[in-house]
């Protein structure tokens, strides 16, 4: 199975994108309700709980881990890697890639948690790759609780967009990432506030294609990822307004189960 984690319901847009580009495969999710928001929360607290789901989902026979939560992405990726034998993706990497490719300008905007922007992780990736990147970055932790709420384009949302996104608008960017679970159910009104000319990244997209061509060019681990469509979903507490978010990703019902197991 693919196990995908995230903070909450957010990392269903990453499940989406699995589902567009590898509707073979199984997936096993795990949303950390029971403490969530990670956007506003410490590195060792996102670590900490980062690594005992990826241990949970490993047991419950997942073979790849796909760290969805851009936070935990951020904070505790690296150490996953180092701690787990099997494959482990991150949010970052390949966004990070497909930005540095698109800009013309070299101007990179990236929205995210207050968490994902304090650690700067999509900024060293996309200087590494290239260091005469000039990164804008802005935290808008008022996007999650829109989104969890099903506000995705009314005036609010729009004139709460706006407010956030001036600053790296008059930066005149060409390519903006959205670097949040939640965000790619935004870009209709993002787009409508940057213009047509910036490019929009979304990460769930991103890596889903890069797990696609992971498996391509790895059939031993394509092998042990088990195909079916018993999809499991588990939650360490009731979601709120879960039926809302999955009906905006996915346009069908999903059974879920619910139980902490920390
Ligand atoms: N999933 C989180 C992220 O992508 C957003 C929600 C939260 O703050 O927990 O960073």
């Amino acid at each position: 199975m693919i196990g995908v984690f995230d903070s909450g319901v957010g990392g269903l847009t990453v499940v989406k994108e699995i589902f567009r580009y590898l509707p073979e495969y199984q997936i096993i999710y795990f949303g950390d309700t029971a403490r969530l928001p990670y956007g506003t929360k410490g590195e060792a607290f996102v670590k900490r709980y980062s690594a005992k789901i990826t241990e949970y989902l490993i047991k419950r026979g997942a073979k790849i881990i796909v760290i969805a939560c851009h936070t935990s992405s951020s904070w505790a990726s690296e150490s996953l890697k180092k701690q787990f034998s099997i494959p482990v993706f991150e949010m970052i990497t390949s966004a990070g890639l497909e930005a540095s490719l698109k800009t013309k300008n070299n101007k990179i905007g990236i929205i995210g948690t207050p968490g994902t922007i304090k650690s700067r992780s999509f900024e060293k990736k996309l200087l590494k790759i290239n260091p005469d990147l000039k990164i804008y970055p802005k935290s808008c932790p008022l996007f999650v609780p829109l989104v969890e709420e099903g506000w995705v384009s009314n005036r609010i949302v729009l004139e709460t967009a706006k407010e956030y996104l001036s600053g790296v608008k008059s930066k005149r960017i060409d390519t903006l990432i959205l670097a949040c679970t939640h965000y790619p159910l935004l870009e209709g009104t993002v787009k409508k506030i940057m213009g047509p000319k910036v490019s929009i990244i979304n990460p769930a997209k991103t890596v889903a294609k890069e797990i696609r061509d992971f498996l391509e060019n790895n059939p031993k681990t394509a092998d042990n990822v088990k195909k079916g469509a018993n999809h499991q979903f588990f939650f360490s507490d009731e979601p709120y307004n879960f039926k809302k978010i999955s009906h905006l990703c996915f346009n069908r019902k999903m059974k879920i189960k619910v139980k902490d197991p920390f």
